[in-house]
């Protein structure tokens, strides 16, 4: 089984979450981690599942004006905040509206701040909804990952994305 992992993220927690997925999906299959403005096409190919994931912004996906502000916050003197390598650049909204097909097989995490869903809103949602309109069948639950109100990814999360991305796996492979 090929596994490609696809990221939007600001300041990189999201990316972090990303690379432990992967980590826990690759004893079982070949896999690959790509921000989203790296993920054409090609990319997708030959690929069985796919997992996206994004930050949560105004309780769901990002859109350029939310990421504009991420920016902004990061550029505040003080603010301890670096911005990832690829966050310039479009997000998984306008990705997904260019994106013609994708594999049979799917799964979508973001990252949020603690609280109830209702209070925080959560970009998986968007996502494992645009991942069925495109005609791929979710293997799993979409899942959140948790960020302090200072944007730092809680201790114990990158093992719980390995934990997920293992589990992700065995039911993609039982779907398959
Ligand atoms: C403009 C903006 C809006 C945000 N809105 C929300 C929100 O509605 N709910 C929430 O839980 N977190 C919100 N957050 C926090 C993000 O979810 C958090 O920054 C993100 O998960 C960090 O991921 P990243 O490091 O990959 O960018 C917001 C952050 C920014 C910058």
């Amino acid at each position: 089984m090929r596994a490609v992992v696809i990221y939007e993220s600001m300041y990189g927690n999201t990316h972090l979450v990303a690379d432990a997925i992967a980590d826990g999906i690759r004893p079982g299959a070949d896999v690959s981690v790509l921000a989203v403005d790296r993920a054409d096409a090609a990319a997708l190919a030959d690929a069985d599942l796919v997992v996206v994931g994004g930050p949560t912004h105004v309780h769901g996906m990002t859109r350029a004006s939310t990421r504009k502000a991420a920016a902004e916050a990061a550029r505040e003197p003080g603010s301890g905040l670096e911005m990832d390598a690829d966050a310039e650049g479009e997000g998984l909204r306008e990705w997904f509206d260019a994106t013609a097909s994708l594999p049979r097989l799917a799964a979508a995490f973001d990252t949020r701040m603690h609280g109830p869903v209702t209070f925080t809103g959560r970009a998986s949602k968007g996502i494992a909804k645009r991942l069925r309109a495109h005609g791929s069948r979710l293997v799993v639950e979409p899942e959140s990952f948790l960020v302090s109100k200072e944007n730092h990814l809680d201790d114990d999360e990158l093992e719980h994305a390995r934990t997920w991305g293992t589990t992700l796996l065995q039911s993609a492979r039982a779907t398959n």
